[in-house]
């Protein structure tokens, strides 16, 4: 069976959508450990009460090269093979990404290349984009530029908040990140160049 890992900093929520596929059988693998750099992060409580093994390794003070070892080596005890990243707010060095070369997954709530980095629903509100949405892709070494496995559109509204536009962001994040996960675990993502080649089941 495929382990993944999930690394989180915050809520949690797409752990949790991840976690419910797993949990049906949707996703033919085993969450063998959550990990956050936050120890207030409510997606590690929810893992323990889960019963799923979570780890807080601390990023506070300490170079990125240190925190990304200590990170590494606890995947490695864990056995890992993908690694999926729910909200984790850290950037991960070019050495850590090249431990897991095209296994590592992140969501990111918008439609990637349009508004990387932070606040990305807010980078949306701003620009006034009238659709906006969500991205899955694989990590490569540098932020949010790696490969799309999977997007959802989602239409930017003239009554928009940063908090309601997110929630219907969010809705779509839940949908298409376990699906992306499936997709990788059983082994039907194919990269040629930039894109990804998505064999059917
Ligand atoms: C999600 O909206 C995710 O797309 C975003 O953080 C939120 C985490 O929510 N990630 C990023 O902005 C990464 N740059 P969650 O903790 O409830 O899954």
């Amino acid at each position: 069976m495929t382990k993944i890992a999930i690394l989180l900093s915050g809520r949690g929520s797409n752990f949790e959508a991840i976690a419910r596929s797993v949990a049906s059988g949707l996703i033919p693998a085993e969450i063998v450990t959550v990990i956050s750099n936050r120890e207030e992060a409510g997606g590690l409580a929810r893992a323990r009460a889960l019963g799923l093994n979570a780890q807080f390794v601390t990023s506070k003070n300490r170079t990125r090269e240190s925190f990304d070892r200590e990170l590494a080596a606890a995947l490695k005890g864990c056995r890992v093979d993908c690694v999926c990243l729910a909200g984790f707010m850290r950037v991960l060095s070019p050495e850590f990404v090249r431990q897991f070369p095209a296994k590592i997954l992140n969501i990111h709530p918008s439609l990637l290349p349009a508004f990387p980095g932070t606040d990305a629903q807010r980078q949306a509100l701003e620009y006034g984009v009238k659709f906006t949405g969500c991205t899955v892709h694989l990590v490569d070494e540098t932020v949010d530029t790696g490969p799309v496995v999977l997007q959802a559109v989602v239409p930017v509204l003239d009554g928009d908040s940063i908090e309601s536009l997110s929630a219907r962001i969010l809705e779509q994040e839940h949908k298409i990140y376990p699906e992306a996960v499936k997709l990788l675990v059983e082994g039907r993502i194919r990269i040629e160049g930039r894109r990804v080649i998505v064999r059917a089941e």
